[in-house]
């Protein structure tokens, strides 16, 4: 099988090839663009399990920048590559369950994966990835029951297995072990040449939904499972902070961490260009941008604001999307229902007045960071210096605000700052009247600020890019010069095969030395030396574009005949026979000045 990860026109991916096991949560598969990157990264990874060097990663990155969809692509290629890597989808999901449960749940559907996978069956993964579906031991093992595949044996075994297990009393940590050891527990198994990859999603549910007795911290039982090289873990979270954290107290060192970034502009303009036409928006590329600059390239966001609903305005201006935005980040919009889940996860024990208004703060002075102390001042807190310590690092902790070297930042996604904008006033203390103009003016704010920024980087790769150039240019003519030196020396030592007499007369095929390059004691050059038994030649090759012939001048043929002179002492009692050429020729009075000297100039 071919490799299907193949991109296509306009950051587009081709689909010949692909049969959609998991159903993508993008809708129409062609929906899907780019994440060129990130896709190529994650599938190289997963080729790399057959050779035994992947290690596990944590995918961590804000709501809706496209981990999910990142997943279930990546699924679906290696599902119908068939080349030996079993892939096993498993969303932790929202809400209390029992460690018994989980158990359940989690053996069932990566069994049923395997199946599908040796069956070539996606009805298998269909039912294992879908969430409305409680799957059932008994069922499905009376299903497998008449069909044949590899492997069936053990998987059976291992079904009744888990069915045995469920059956006892064990304590609940006992249950989160024995699920997460499932995947490792079968690509070892021996006669299995498989390998599996876990795509789990949602990692954070595992620590907060999970009731795992005793034991408070569930995801402790990947500690040995983490570092499996035959089926390893690819996990996203979306509170970074929170999976961070618990990664480096609970699983130190078993994951790589990779920050999600946002889309790349042009992707994120393709795909913008791409939704608002299906939504039937007439979409026009600045429009495309600007959507991408308030949203700063957040596919998630991009497809909240496009996306129509009675009372919404369509795009057909700037001003529109202006409003599209006010009313996705108001009362009934998706964009404010999803921040506020993050809002409340962290303000709801705190002084939430002082949070909303410092992480308003720091998202209006977008690019700056602050230490606490300077926060402080700058937003004239009247606050204990540890309150304020413990309320940055709990806004850090649920992704509101960014924390790098001790200095405290806006998040990158803009519409966190509508949503404040929009729905507590009283951080703004702007008249009712006014809401309107203000919110429109910092959506325009905010995409001037990131054109001028990104002109400003043009600006400066720019010089850079000049810079780099110039250099190669300057390598580009030295070897140009290099090269016709080379062809000159072969056009000589053809002449004196040929036998062709003038400079070459009298030199013999069988008795003569070339050299290129050759250095005086001075450190000057002459660029070719040919010594025969009774003369030697030297030779100077320019190679000036017809535009600056002028600049070979008489007064270099003269500075060459004198280095060639001074060169002629090395070869006593040997006639010197001297060559100036240039590969466009001359200007007549140089050639005239030439012939004077007696130098050739032709060959
Ligand atoms: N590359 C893309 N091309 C087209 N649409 C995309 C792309 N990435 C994301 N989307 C859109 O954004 C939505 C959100 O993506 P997704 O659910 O993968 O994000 P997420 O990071 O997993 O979010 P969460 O943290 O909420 O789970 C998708 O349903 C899809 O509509
Ligand atoms: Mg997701």
């Amino acid at each position: 099988m071919k490799k299907l990860l193949q991109l296509g026109d306009k950051y587009r991916w081709n689909l010949e090839g692909i049969e959609f096991a998991i159903e993508e949560r993008v809708g129409k598969p062609s929906c899907f663009i780019g994440r060129v990157e990130e896709l190529e990264y994650l599938y190289q990874w997963a080729g790399n399990i057959q050779n035994g060097i992947s290690r596990s990663i944590a995918f961590l990155g804000r709501r809706k920048i496209g981990k999910s969809l990142i997943l279930e692509r990546l699924y679906n290629i290696l599902y119908n590559e068939q080349k030996g890597l079993i892939p096993f989808y498993y969303e932790f999901t929202e809400g209390e369950r029992s460690a018994r449960d989980f158990y359940r749940d989690f053996t069932t559907r990566f069994y049923m994966q395997v199946i599908g996978y040796y069956t070539g069956d996606i009805r298998w993964i269909r039912r294992a990835a879908d969430k409305k579906i409680r799957p059932v031991f008994e069922a499905i093992l009376q299903e497998v029951d008449p069909l044949e595949f590899r492997h069936k044996a053990h998987i059976l075994y291992e079904l009744e297995d888990c069915r045995r297990m469920l059956q006892t009393d064990s304590p609940p940590y006992e249950y989160v072990i024995s699920a997460v050891a499932a995947p490792h527990g079968f690509a070892t198994h021996i006669g299995v040449e498989e390998r599996v990859v876990q795509l789990l999603d949602e990692f954070q549910y595992l620590n907060m939904c999970i009731n795992s007795g005793a034991e408070k911290k569930p995801c402790k039982a990947y500690m040995s499972v983490a570092e499996s090289r035959v089926a390893p873990l690819l996990i996203t979270g979306s509170l970074m902070g929170v999976v961070s954290e618990e990664l480096m107290l609970y699983l130190p060192h078993r994951f790589s961490e990779i920050a999600v970034p946002k889309m790349n502009a042009a992707e994120a303009v393709e795909m913008t260009m791409n939704y608002g036409t299906l939504y039937g928006h007439q979409m026009l590329p600045e429009i495309a941008e600007y959507i991408v600059h308030i949203t700063n390239g957040i596919p998630g966001r991009i497809v909240e604001i496009l996306s129509p609903k009675i009372g919404k305005p369509r795009s057909t201006s700037i001003n529109d999307v202006d409003q599209m935005l006010e009313f996705e980040v108001g009362t009934h919009g998706s964009i404010k229902n999803d921040w506020d889940e993050y809002l409340v996860s962290a303000m709801n024990a705190v002084n939430d007045v002082n949070m909303r208004k410092i992480t308003y703060f720091l998202c209006k002075n977008e690019g700056t960071s602050y230490y606490p102390g300077e926060l402080k001042k700058a937003m004239s807190l009247d606050i204990d210096d540890r309150q304020l310590r413990r309320e940055l690092e709990l806004l850090y902790k649920y992704d509101i605000i960014s924390l790098d070297s001790g200095r405290y930042g806006g998040v990158f996604d803009r519409t966190l700052k509508k949503v404040l904008m929009k729905n507590y006033g009283e951080i703004l203390n702007l008249p009712a009247g006014e809401f309107d103009a203000y919110f429109r003016n910092d959506n325009m704010l905010d995409y001037l600020k990131e054109r001028v920024r990104l002109l400003e980087l043009g600006r400066a790769e720019a010089r850079e890019l000049k810079k780099k150039l110039d250099k190669l240019q300057g390598e580009h003519n030295n070897l140009k010069g290099h090269y016709y030196e080379r062809e000159m020396l072969l056009t000589l030592i053809r002449c004196i095969i040929d036998d062709k007499g003038g400079l070459v007369s009298g030199i013999h095929v069988t008795a003569f030395t070339p050299k290129l390059n050759c250095h005086l004691e001075t450190g000057e050059e002459i660029d070719i030396v040919l010594e025969g038994e009774q003369a030697v030649v030297m030779a100077e090759c320019k190679n000036y574009s017809t535009e600056n012939l002028d600049k070979i001048t008489t007064k270099m043929a003269d500075d060459f005949a004198d280095k060639a002179r001074r060169l002629h002492t090395c070869f006593p009692n040997k006639e010197l026979r001297l060559g100036f050429f240039s590969r466009h020729g001359f200007e007549k009075k140089v050639e005239q000045y030439l012939t004077k000297c007696g130098i050739a100039f032709k060959i």
